[in-house]
């Protein structure tokens, strides 16, 4: 039987029956009684499998003592309960076969000693198989399969929105334009240079910044929707919390208010976080030891504590009477910077907050506009260490209250036809959210930087991979 590094360890095959395991090399220790100890990973959990080959084996000297990091085997061996402390089963080879040798041993860069995150991410297509990258991909996939879940159960129905759009859903004209360029025969400017304005068959088109409008079409049909994929802001902001391409997770609940919206984010942030601590204790082990010794306990705290509800109107109070002296000095209208949310989130409650009902004139077009003509119907989740991680708001569901807005904001009615047809035909009041799942993986392994969380990080000066 063949079986994976993980269901090894976790004695899927008892001691003493034979087995397959196939794998990278990560570490191999050579012994003087001829033998030698070689740690192979495939990525199905965080612990590496010990193989101890021997001078028995035909091809010991001629291949295994020569074995470096990296190298790919398959190995054929008995499963042997191990004398050495943290691993309950090793094997003992019987055959090994290389697949593939590394070429140039001296220049391969994953050695197995402590990488800076900036080389790894010079090194992307192989950095997936450090411990730091294969621990952060196990525990984004735990979270993105618990979102499916989560909704799921629930009867949400999953929308696949478009990625390629005419719409700016933010209203924050951070797009990235499509074009159809045919390279064989460029269209240029009367200087000769290629004219990139060239446009998507003939209209204007742009990469996605939210899929949102796209599924509130859906919300008002089919009631409980969510998209979750790529989104992309051509926002040029070069900081350990911005990408040019990331992945958001956006329900969208007909006949629900602001504070079901709330409920609803914070339901499935708790459902989420546990999954991690349920499934990846393995990773989630390593990243509070190595990289922040905080992070379980924080999604700990996210299932186990009320979030905190807080008006934005109380939040800029206490933050002019905190007495800190912020970079940014704060005033009612101001939009919260990341240094007032942290302190709101780690200092004043000291655990997630859900601010709500933003001044208007800080917020997108489409959130619903309070009794008071000041403030709309938002909110973000604030969580200590990070800040914002969920922007969502309940939605302008009267035509003629969101045709002022557009108005008063300089919009243009006709780009938003089919959005304003949602609220001619049959509208019904609805809220929504996204979470920025980028950060929500940075937050669950305390991983600094968010290029550290996606496969290929897309940001400014980096798409090279
Ligand atoms: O607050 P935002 O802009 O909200 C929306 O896009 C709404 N359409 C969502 C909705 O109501 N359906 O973005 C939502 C979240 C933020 O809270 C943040 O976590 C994340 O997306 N985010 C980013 N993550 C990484 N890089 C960026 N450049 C991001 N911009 C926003
Ligand atoms: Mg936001």
């Amino acid at each position: 039987t063949a079986l994976s590094v993980a269901e090894f360890l976790a004695g899927k095959a008892s001691a003493g029956s034979d087995v397959t395991v196939k794998g990278w090399v990560r570490t191999k220790k050579d012994s003087k009684g001829g033998f030698s100890f070689i740690n192979i990973h495939d990525g199905s959990c965080f612990g590496t499998l010990q193989v101890v080959a021997d001078n028995k084996l035909p091809n010991y000297d001629s291949e295994v003592t020569k074995l470096t990091t990296g190298c790919s085997i398959e190995v054929f061996g008995t499963v042997v309960e191990s004398q050495g402390k943290g691993q309950s089963f090793e094997m003992q080879a019987k055959e090994l076969q290389v697949l593939g040798w590394v070429e140039d041993p001296a220049t391969y860069p994953i050695q197995p000693k402590p990488h800076t995150m900036e080389f790894l991410r010079e090194n992307a297509h192989l950095r997936p198989r450090t411990n730091i990258i294969g621990a952060m991909t196990r525990v984004r996939n735990s979270l993105a399969q618990a979102i499916h879940r989560f909704h799921h159960q629930r009867g949400f129905n999953w929308i696949h929105t478009p990625l390629i759009t005419a719409s700016d859903a933010e209203g924050a004209g951070e797009l990235f334009r499509v074009s159809t360029l045919d390279l064989n025969n460029l269209p240029r400017t009367d200087k000769g240079d290629i004219d990139f304005s060239q446009d998507f068959f003939g209209k204007e088109a742009f990469l996605t910044v939210s899929g949102q409008l796209n599924v509130e079409s859906y919300c008002l049909a089919m009631s409980k929707v969510y998209t979750f994929g790529p989104t992309f802001r051509a926002e040029n902001s070069n900081t350990s919390r911005h990408l040019a391409e990331f992945w958001m997770v956006e329900p969208e609940v007909a006949f629900a208010k602001l504070p079901e919206n709330a409920d609803l984010a914070e339901s499935m942030l708790k459902y989420i976080c546990k999954a991690v601590l349920d499934e990846r204790q393995d990773d989630m082990a390593f990243f509070a030891q190595r990289v922040d010794k905080t992070c379980i306990s924080r999604l700990e705290q996210i299932v186990e504590q009320d979030f905190e509800r807080m008006e934005y109107t109380d939040a800029v109070n206490i933050l002019k009477n905190s007495g800190k002296s912020f970079e940014y000095p704060v005033e009612w209208g101001v939009d919260l910077q990341s240094e007032h949310e942290r302190y709101l989130a780690e200092e004043h409650v000291g655990r997630p907050i859900i601010l709500m009902n933003y001044p208007k004139d800080i917020k997108a077009f489409y959130m619903r506009l309070n009794d008071d003509e000041k403030t709309v119907a938002a909110m973000d989740v604030l969580a200590p260490g990070i800040g914002e991680i969920i922007g969502g708001s309940e939605r302008e569901e009267r035509l003629d209250v969101f045709d002022a807005r557009l108005n008063a904001m300089d919009l243009n009615k006709d780009d938003y036809w089919w959005y304003r047809d949602l609220r001619r035909y049959g509208t019904v009041p609805h809220s929504g959210f996204g979470l920025g799942f980028e950060r929500m993986v940075a937050y669950a392994t305390g991983i600094k930087n968010i290029r550290d969380v996606i496969p290929f990080p897309r940001a400014p000066k980096s798409a090279e991979f």
